[in-house]
């Protein structure tokens, strides 16, 4: 198929790629001239994991290429996706400046039937917006289809999510689209589900809410675990076993982040008020979430009492483990919090130093996650990174000022600290 994507940001990207991938002509379009460049010159705009080299291959196959204009990616495509950002506006609503602007260059070069489809994620209602757009600002009486095609991709797993997808969410408003939008898919052998548009864009706030709440509820479980004595990776997995429940995001820790789950609670608890509901069961989430920190923040302060001058080594920056991304990040919360108590930070991540520098300029950054502890008063654990469990642990006792961790993701087992001689708190053990 013949297909262009606008917008070459995460999911813009990585969709490209992998639709590129698995055999379909592929045209990713930026406005953002310096990225486009930058893709051109055979560099990556953004670290994810097997990206990189799938852009590599499908540029060299001739199945890849990179445009600046709007215009390029509608005549190259049959089906042209939208994946423009929907920032949040200072009210928790969805900034839609970028799909509308989108939707009116599309319909300003529209000469044959295309089918337009809406990737970004959108408040119900938009595709409505979207056609209505396309048809008013049209030259000619051309036909086209507006399609509401969510992505439930993760970042740092992209690549593997958009090649297994669970399920693929096709939003329709007549049969047309169907199947072409089948064809695009069928490589990726995932159940495909047909609804209608406004049901498809829900879809996409209601998973991303329940994920959130899946991840505030274990975070209250592991407040009253703390109480009680109870292991909250114990009860996540007791409870996870029952399929229903199933065991994934059931990680207590210093709660979510990242540029999607809070954005997207904001959005749904303002858009069903729009609707006339109140979603407090969703406010209450939001609540858990914050409270999370607050409860991590004040076991470093009861533990060392007074911060300042204090130097504390943190191991993590982005928002979630195999990222560079650090919007919206936890670590880097926790990390201001501890900066404006009058901590001193030795800070490492694996991949998203680059980003995190601008954000805590004064912060010590080392190459090395084992050569954070020396001299530190206490070491915070802040992202879920896999390989912060390979720290040489007893080389940190040695040179820390104080043997104090603080686990915000629970990569370590209890008993096995306390043998190696650290005080050791952790979330919801
Ligand atoms: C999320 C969804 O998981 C994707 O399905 C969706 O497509 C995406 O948002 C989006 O809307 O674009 P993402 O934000 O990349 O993906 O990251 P997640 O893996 O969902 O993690 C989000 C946050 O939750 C992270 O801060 C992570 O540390 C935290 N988390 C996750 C927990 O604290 N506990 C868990 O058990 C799982």
């Amino acid at each position: 198929m013949r297909i262009s994507i606008i917008g070459t940001g995460y999911v813009g990207l990585v969709t490209g790629a992998c639709f590129a991938e698995v055999g379909h002509n592929v045209v990713c379009v930026d406005n953002d001239t310096a990225k486009i460049n930058l893709l051109r010159a055979g560099s990556m705009p953004l670290y994810e994991p097997g990206l990189e080299e799938i852009v590599k291959n499908n540029v060299a196959a001739g199945r890849l290429r990179f445009a600046h204009t709007v215009r390029e990616g509608v005549e190259a495509a049959d089906i042209v996706f939208i994946a423009v950002p929907t920032p949040p506006l200072p009210d928790g609503s969805v900034d839609l400046t970028a799909i509308e602007r989108v939707a009116r260059e599309i319909a300003a070069c529209l000469t044959e039937y295309k089918i337009v489809v809406d990737k970004s994620t959108v408040p119900v209602r938009t595709g409505e917006k979207v056609a209505e757009t396309i048809r008013r600002y049209s030259k000619t009486q051309v036909e086209f289809d507006v399609v509401s095609n969510p992505e439930f991709l993760r970042e740092g797993f992209a690549v593997h999510d958009l090649m297994h997808p669970d399920r693929i969410v096709i939003g329709v408003s007549s049969q047309r689209p169907v199947p072409p939008m089948k064809e695009v898919y069928a490589p990726f052998n995932a159940p495909i589900i047909v609804t209608d548009i406004n049901s498809a864009e829900l879809i996409k706030h209601a998973a991303n809410s329940f994920l959130a709440l899946k991840i505030s509820y274990i975070n209250a479980l592991s407040v009253i675990c703390e109480a009680c004595g109870a292991n909250v990776q114990q009860v996540a997995m007791g409870i996870g076993m029952d399929r229903r429940i199933g065991t994934s995001f059931l990680n207590a820790g210093i709660g979510f982040g990242g540029s999607c789950f809070p954005k997207d609670l904001s959005a749904f608890i303002a858009i069903s008020q729009q609707l006339g509901y109140e979603f407090g069961l969703l406010r209450e989430v939001q609540k858990i979430n914050a409270q999370q920190m607050d409860r991590f923040v004040k076991k470093i302060t009861d533990t060392l009492w007074v911060l300042k001058d204090k130097v504390i080594g943190v191991l993590g920056l982005a928002f979630k483990q195999n990222t560079d991304d650090v919007r919206c990040s936890p670590a880097i919360e926790l990390c201001h919090r501890l900066r404006r108590e009058g901590a001193i930070l030795r800070v490492h991540d694996p991949r998203a130093m680059g980003k995190a520098r601008p954000l805590l300029p004064d912060a010590t950054y080392l190459d090395n996650m084992n050569d954070v502890p020396e001299g530190c008063d206490a070491l915070v654990i802040a992202t879920e990174w896999e390989e912060f469990k390979q720290l040489d642990l007893e080389h940190a006792k040695r040179v820390m000022a104080q043997p104090i961790i603080f686990d915000g993701r629970n990569l370590f087992d209890p008993e096995e600290m306390k043998r190696l001689g650290f005080i050791y708190r952790s979330v919801g053990r």
